[in-house]
């Protein structure tokens, strides 16, 4: 995308020509969309012809499966309205604007039935809106007047002029994903740390649940069915659903869930904000319920397959922690091995060894299993550089999200997968195969991303939050000036402090292992100060 939006910048033409280029590329993903469609059909009818190939697996061939068409025109004519790309003479379209791009088409693809203008706003936008090839009409299905207006500079205003959902305890149907799955480590919380306080992040959760959403945290962390460590992890937002007032009803608090271990270890949180497993086998189990998934499903992963597979990876992870000299260690568990930071002032493992020993492990698991059971399939699992560690796990988000759905009965264009990790490094990335997907870098981006989903499904989210947290200078871009702002904001909010001093121990992400308290170093003693004189 960006090497084909070069051309339109070095003639200093993307203002005449950058919708047209976004069209096309809608253009293109349709075609693709209608490939996959024609050969998956093929499939069922087991007809022998070769499939057609599409231009865009021409162009990339590591294109994947697209679950929803993409509005890229109005998300490009939208970005470009607040920040100009068009204006700049001197630097070209970067990687992360066309992402922040491709993340915002996939917003707008969720909602198609709301308006957030005025009425001439709407008009001038609808009679533009067909020049986006998503959102042409197909068939008799579409209805271009019911497609929203989307303006990233003015969320007061649109805010205003929103047709508000007012959440209710028994709501219609929320316009947008019926099923929104979150990666844990740098998308809801900061790697390696705990979603502690962050209102913001918390509310936009909170809305989601009570306008009808499911919402799942799916993690590679993974510590059994232990469940009060999950809830260490996530004891700033389970604090704020215990606050927060309307309080949220039993039925809404049952669709929050947790998939720890990537697929292996399923949890709902219950009316007493704790989190508990669900049932895995007999009626109404989980694993009993999907267990016509074959192996993408942990119902049926053999146990000694399961331990071949770290045995594997475990020779593979200790052969790279001795060649590469790394200050590692390495961790078993039951459905996981991985190498983590010795701790302590121990340095950060780089980040070239980082990756060099995930595709070292990849290669030798891909080599070993592949040729030993040449024919029979082979369980899933995922090898990933986590940021500052690398995991193979048994399974992968693609089998954890597939079991929601499956479980949940949520089709896979109804679910939206948000997540930092989609290089083919990262653990998100398996989730691109089974549902949309948007690739975030912190969770201040996630955050901005619920913002946007709510807006479109007519929800005004800042009114929900307190005066001081209503700041909305951040945008896709505005990390810096959301240190500014918070650096603005000197409240103290002293309910997190005493939950944070009173927590009765802390816990190494890794392991799982609990370690006592860190007691503050106390004042010394007129008696021993004294005596320490002496
Ligand atoms: P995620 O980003 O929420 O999927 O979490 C990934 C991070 O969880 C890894 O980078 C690790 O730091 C941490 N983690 C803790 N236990 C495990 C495990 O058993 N497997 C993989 N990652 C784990
Ligand atoms: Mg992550």
């Amino acid at each position: 995308m960006k090497s084909m939006l070069m051309h339109s910048f070095v003639l200093d033409a993307l203002a005449t020509t950058g919708p047209d280029t976004f069209s096309h590329f809608e253009e293109l993903v349709n075609e693709h969309r209608d490939i996959c469609m024609e050969a998956a059909n093929d499939n069922n009818s087991n007809n022998q012809q070769q499939p057609r190939q599409s231009r865009l697996k021409r162009l990339v061939p590591t294109v994947g499966v697209f679950h929803t068409p993409l509005p890229l025109r109005r998300a490009y004519e939208a970005y470009n309205a607040k920040y100009k790309l068009d204006k700049r003479r001197h630097l070209a379209i970067s990687f992360n604007e066309i992402r922040h791009i491709l993340n915002l088409a996939q917003i707008m693809a969720f909602c198609t039935a709301c308006s957030m203008g005025n009425e001439a706003e709407n008009e001038q936008f609808n009679l533009r809106l067909l020049e986006s090839p998503a959102l042409r009409p197909r068939g008799t299905g579409g209805d271009v007047s019911k497609i929203p207006n989307f303006c990233l500079d003015d969320f007061d205003k649109a805010t205003k002029n929103a047709t508000t959902v007012t959440e209710t305890d028994a709501p219609g149907k929320f316009n947008g994903p019926s099923m929104i799955t979150f990666d844990g480590d740098q998308t809801l919380y900061s790697d390696g740390a705990n979603f502690e306080s962050n209102p913001k992040l918390a509310t936009y959760l909170y809305l989601l649940l009570r306008n009808g959403v499911t919402v799942a945290v799916v993690t590679a962390a993974g510590y059994e069915y232990q469940t009060h460590k999950y809830e260490l992890r996530l004891s700033g937002l389970l604090q704020f659903f215990q606050d927060k007032q309307p309080l949220l009803t039993e039925e809404q608090l049952n669709r929050f869930y947790l998939f720890g271990g990537e697929c292996n270890y399923l949890l709902r949180l219950g009316k007493d904000y704790k989190l508990h497993p669900v049932k895995e086998f007999g009626a109404g189990g989980w694993m009993t319920a999907t267990k016509y998934l074959g192996l993408d499903s942990p119902a049926n992963w053999p146990e000694n397959d399961v331990t071949r597979l770290l045995d594997l990876a475990e020779e593979s992870l200790k052969g790279s922690l001795r060649e590469q000299n790394l200050k590692a260690k390495f961790i078993r568990k039951k459905r996981s091995v991985g190498l983590v930071p010795e701790g302590g002032s121990s340095p950060p493992i780089p980040r070239e060894a980082l990756d060099e020993t995930v595709l070292r492990v990849s290669d030798h698991l891909d080599t070993s299993l592949r040729s030993t059971s040449e024919r029979s399939p082979v369980i899933p699992y995922c090898a990933f550089n986590g940021g500052r560690d690398v995991w193979v796990d048994v399974g992968n988000k693609r089998v954890g999200v597939q079991i929601l759905q499956s479980y949940l009965d949520v089709p896979a264009a109804e679910t939206l997968h948000i997540g930092d990790q989609f290089l083919n490094t990262g653990n998100d990335y398996a989730a691109r195969q089974t549902c949309p997907c948007i690739w975030i870098t912190s969770p201040d981006e996630t955050t901005y991303v619920l913002k946007s989903i709510l807006r479109l499904a007519g929800i005004a989210p800042l009114q929900h939050l307190a005066a001081h947290e209503r700041d909305d200078s951040m945008g896709l871009d505005g990390l810096s000036l959301r240190t500014e702002a918070t650096c603005r904001i000197s409240n103290v909010d002293f309910t997190e402090l005493e939950r944070r001093t009173s927590a009765v121990a802390t816990m190494d992400v890794y392991t799982g292992e609990l370690l006592p308290p860190v007691v503050p170093p106390s004042k010394p003693t007129p008696a021993a100060t004294a005596s320490d004189a002496k």
